[in-house]
């Protein structure tokens, strides 16, 4: 639990004392974030997020403090809490809490954050996002919730959606993603909700403007929902910019990967033999990384097509139990559910290393591993555990199998986030100001946002751009200032 809640009612976090290093943090991640400061500078006058309340749900680190205070920069108020249960940084979000007394950051923010928080505390800190009732007081105005949703995952609008259905029905929407307990802790929330106001969903969602979501798997579920027509706002799929999932994805799980696994470990990475499932763009990444340390790398696919890419990157391409014996490390990033189960662990080499780095924490059956018979656990530090088998073999599992990048490291580097979350700030605005034009449903920002937010990250390394002459543009059929690319094309 926090052991500083002085102001439980506004904010929920560690503890507030770690403001002053927090800061020192988002400084120095400033300095590497040249498209959420150029943002700032391009938009401080016109305040294009005036009256946006937006409720985010992402990873409280260094990177989306600086996010935060970009979109209060820009006129926004918000409420923030993370996608996940241990990926807080508690000095960034103490940080937030506090403000810096700079017109960015005037007077902090309400966030219900910590590392290391049950499932009970997650899901009760996400609900905490949607409660604008003290903003509405101090405003005098008649809001409940916010009229903007920010996700990394989809948890964040699945609740506000479930809490609509649940009022209306007392039913839920099952999700695959959540297990039973999760279900189970939701329905006693929206219980909870409905007994206090039934109201509550039907008055915040139909006040939600629209929203914008982050990762590859919140994008999946988001459109099995709009394909269900349940769908309630429009959604930005931010993920789907290249100057995301083609950088964070992939070079960003290249740093944020061996980062991980060092602080976990320790143990070499060259000379011995590491499994990525999955060869998407975070397993592209982590197979780099893997590689780059000195690994032979084995990637699993079930795509033919991402299969051949890794065949032809140089990746032995095999199923898992053709070499579950060989492996030192083994890495998910599928987005899929039960890629590495029990039985493939008993299996495993003498003190394997089993991590994931896929949104939510389904891909290996951590859950089924601890529940065999004969299985002991031994917490061997924070974030580290060893599952000892009855044959006496022992494999380490990292973050309880969750996203082990954010849980064992601080995730992505600034640089790669501040694309990622360039991609956010114009994605909030776009669907703040343009939301009837998009209409319902799962949209994704246009190419020429999107080479946008690559421009303004070039000066700060350095590269120079040649430029069309206009000769060319006429020869090739292309605007001089762009868009270079069909929205077909696949970088
Ligand atoms: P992607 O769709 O590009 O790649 C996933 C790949 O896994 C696909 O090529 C798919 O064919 C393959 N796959 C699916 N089931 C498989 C199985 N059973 N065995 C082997 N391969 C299988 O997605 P992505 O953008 O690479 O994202 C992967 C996951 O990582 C998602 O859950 C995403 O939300 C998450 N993500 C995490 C971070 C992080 O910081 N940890 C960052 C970005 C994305
Ligand atoms: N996802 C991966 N890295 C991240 C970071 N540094 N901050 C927020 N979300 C992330």
């Amino acid at each position: 639990m926090p052991t500083n809640l002085l102001n439980e009612q506004a904010f929920k976090i560690r503890d507030v004392n770690l403001a002053t290093e927090g800061r020192h943090h988002i400084r120095l991640a400033q300095a590497e974030m040249p498209g959420l400061m150029s943002l700032r500078e391009e938009h401080k006058a016109a305040q294009p997020l005036k009256g946006a309340r937006i409720a985010g749900s992402l990873s409280m680190t260094v990177q989306t403090a600086v996010l935060i205070e970009t979109f209060v920069a820009l006129g926004a108020e918000v409420r923030w809490a993370s996608c996940n249960i241990f990926s807080t940084q508690d000095e960034a979000a103490a940080a937030i809490v506090v403000g810096s007394g700079t017109p960015e950051a005037p007077k902090g923010v309400p966030v219900f954050a910590w590392k290391g928080q049950t499932s009970e505390e997650y899901w009760s800190c996400l609900e905490r996002t949607l409660d604008w009732s003290a903003e509405a007081a101090a405003e005098g105005a008649d809001f409940t919730g916010p009229n903007m949703l920010l996700d990394d995952g989809g948890d964040l609008i699945f609740l506000v959606h479930q809490g609509v259905i649940f009022e209306q029905s007392g039913q839920l929407l099952q999700q695959q993603s959540w297990t039973n307990h999760e279900h189970e802790i939701v329905r006693n929330l929206l219980e909870a909700s409905k007994a206090s106001d039934p109201k509550r969903f039907q008055t915040i969602a139909p006040a939600i403007i629209g929203a914008s979501e982050e990762t590859t798997t919140g994008v999946q579920r988001l459109r099995e929902l709009a394909a269900e027509d349940q769908l309630l706002f429009p959604v930005i799929n931010v993920n789907d910019s290249a100057t995301k999932s083609k950088f964070d994805n992939k070079y960003g799980i290249r740093h944020s990967l061996v980062d991980g696994l060092n602080r976990a470990t320790d143990m070499l990475i060259g000379g011995k033999v590491a499994f990525v499932a999955g060869y998407g763009d975070v397993g592209k990444g982590s197979a780099e990384a893997l590689r780059g340390q000195g690994a032979r790398v084995i990637v699993s696919e079930i795509d033919p097509i991402c299969a051949l890419q890794a065949a032809l990157d140089g990746y032995q391409v095999a199923q898992i139990e053709d070499v579950v014996e060989t492996v030192d490390f083994f890495v998910t990033a599928t987005g899929n559910v039960n890629v590495i189960t029990p039985a493939h662990i008993a299996k495993m080499k003498n003190l394997a290393v089993l991590s994931n780095v896929g949104h939510f924490d389904n891909e290996i059956d951590v859950l089924g591993l601890a529940a065999t018979p004969g299985v002991t656990k031994v917490n061997i530090r924070p974030l580290v555990d060893e599952y000892v088998m009855p044959s006496g073999r022992s494999v380490l599992v990292l973050s309880e199998g969750r996203v082990m990048n954010l849980g064992n490291a601080t995730g992505h580097p600034s640089f790669v986030m501040s694309a990622s979350f360039s991609n956010q700030v114009l994605a909030q605005i776009e669907a703040y100001q343009n939301a009837a034009d998009l209409g319902i449903g799962v949209h994704t920002l246009s190419r020429i946002l999107d080479e946008k937010v690559a421009r303004l990250h070039l000066a700060a390394l350095g590269v120079k751009l040649t430029e069309l002459t206009t000769e060319q543009a006429k020869y090739v059929g292309l605007p001089k200032e762009g868009p270079y690319k069909s929205d077909l094309y696949r970088y």
